[in-house]
């Protein structure tokens, strides 16, 4: 058994290779053979804790500590100056852990990879074919049209549905919000989603991807190989959802791919579909994925935002003051209005660093790289805390509290590797500039046109389920100005 080693402060980074310390130097808790630190885990509160423990740990043993779970391994880090080391030393494929469920289902059905499974050279090279179209702000800034499209029944919707300022299930109605959006991005289809009745078709698509998110979870942390030899009821369950998804993905790429030459300007996908050296089979996964990749995360960085300016009346007021100046009554928001509204932007950002959506993501190394005081070998999974970073008052002053402000000061000291929602490096989310414009328009119609007030003061219990989600229906309501 590995003691348990001093909490230690880390030196600042960076050290020269030839003084690092090896991979059994790190710092962590208790080691003990077969279950590592699990039971210390389940201690703190289990999986749906886990990232309280980890900022804790990160306290405990600083900026880099090493964590084994069952017979899983990973090294954290939680420190800008680690993260900067990282992305410095990062080669041309950088590799997330694999979601074996996913692609258990992709290879018993010989369907491709998409970007969130893909790995080396086949990555790049899908990458390559959605980076411009999707990462280029002057490229995503067309979509703002369709966006609104969807905003102006999501704001009538919020309005119809609202009894004494409540809107019942608000998580429900922004995934509903989100998977509408990506869907008319991606397919050019309105699905219904937000309209009284929903038909039928839309309800078992956003099924399918539920079931699909909700069953992968336990086939990571139990073999998936023993579920699929057992046919369990998750495996089965697991699949007959992807099947549903790409059947229904497949409908509307094949009708989009069918559409002659003459596109509209803010038809993204479709140049990508036309232009790109992709196969058939190719362009299904990845734009699934893309749809997957861009709905729950949306919706849940929406949430957040709503949460915090409910708290903050102070910023929410500002906020409506700059959306006055810039956004004429009789005009919709558009993405040429986003440039001049900084302090919307900065209401965003802090939101994402106090409340972030996705609570870490990860790397497993492809050489032996020194970050800090250790020389880290290839192979080991890093997990990289935009959640604990976030939440240091080494990094954030006052960090507790929403200070948007923060992120407008001249001569700014945040350091850009304190504040990763979206990942760092050639593998950061690449919906990451569509989500914002989405996020941006999204908060300008709601704020127009509500007061978001919070309706109890008492505090919220976060907890980690995939994406970090309150534990209770969102204490807010929206009055009409
Ligand atoms: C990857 C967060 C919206 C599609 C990621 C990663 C994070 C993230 C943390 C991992 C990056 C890394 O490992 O460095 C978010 C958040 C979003 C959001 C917080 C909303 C606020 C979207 C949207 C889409 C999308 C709208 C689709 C259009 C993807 C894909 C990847 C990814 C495909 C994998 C990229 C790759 O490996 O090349 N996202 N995301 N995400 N995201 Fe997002």
């Amino acid at each position: 058994v590995l003691g348990e080693k001093d909490a230690v402060e880390a030196a600042p980074c960076p050290r020269a290779a030839s003084r690092a310390h090896s991979l059994d130097a790190i710092p962590g808790p208790t080691n003990w053979p077969l279950v590592g630190s699990l039971f210390q885990l389940l201690r703190k509160g289990g999986l749906t804790r886990q990232h309280e423990a980890l900022v804790d740990y990160h306290k405990k043993f600083g900026k880099i500590f090493r964590l084994k779970l069952g017979s899983f391994e990973s090294v954290h880090i939680g420190a800008p100056c680690l993260l900067e080391a990282l992305y410095r030393k990062e080669g041309n494929y950088p590799q997330r852990l694999e979601i074996k469920p996913w692609t258990a289902y992709r290879d018993l059905r010989d369907e491709a990879y998409g970007l969130l499974i893909l790995e080396g050279k086949d990555w790049q090279r899908v990458r390559s074919a959605f980076q411009h179209k999707l990462m280029k702000p002057t490229e995503v800034v067309k979509l703002d049209r369709k966006i609104n499209q969807v905003l102006v029944d999501f704001v009538g919707r919020i309005g119809k549905m609202n009894v004494g300022g409540k809107i019942e299930d608000l998580y429900f109605e922004l995934n509903k919000w989100s998977f509408e959006t990506i869907c008319l991005v991606l397919y050019d289809k309105r699905f219904g989603l937000l309209q009284e009745k929903v038909n039928e078709e839309a309800m078992n698509f956003i099924t399918a991807v539920k079931t699909m998110m909700s069953t992968f979870g336990i086939m990571i942390v139990t073999p998936v190989e023993l579920h699929k030899s057992l046919n369990t009821k998750t495996w089965q369950d697991h699949t007959a959802a992807w099947d549903r998804i790409f059947s229904t993905a497949k409908v509307y790429i094949d009708k989009k791919l069918k559409r002659n030459a003459v596109r509209a300007p803010d038809d993204l996908i479709g140049d990508i579909l036309h232009h790109s050296c992709l196969s058939k089979k190719e362009l299904y996964a990845a734009i699934t994925e893309l749809q997957i990749g861009g709905v729950e995360t949306t919706a849940n960085s929406m949430l957040w935002a709503i949460f915090n300016l409910s708290r903050n009346p102070g910023a929410q007021r500002k906020l409506l003051e700059e959306i006055r100046e810039v956004v004429a009554p009789e005009q919709d928001p558009c993405g040429e209005h986003m440039k001049s509204m900084p302090y919307l932007k900065a209401c965003l950002k802090e939101s994402m660093r106090i409340s972030p959506s996705v609570p870490f993501t990860s790397r497993t190394l492809d050489k032996d790289t020194v970050l800090g005081d250790y020389a880290v070998p290839k192979g080991t999974v890093l997990m990289i805390n935009s959640h604990a970073l976030g939440c240091n008052e080494e990094y954030f002053d006052d960090g507790k509290q929403f200070k948007p402000e923060r992120w407008l000061r001249e001569n700014g000291t945040i350091n850009p590797f304190a504040h990763v929602p979206f990942g760092i490096g050639k593998r950061m989310c690449i919906g990451r500039r569509l989500a914002e414009l989405q996020l941006q328009l999204a908060l300008c119609w709601l704020v127009r046109d509500y007061e978001i007030v919070a309706t109890d003061n008492e505090p919220l219990d976060v907890i980690h389920s995939g994406l970090l989600v309150p534990n209770r229906e969102l204490p807010v309501a929206f009055i009409k100005r």
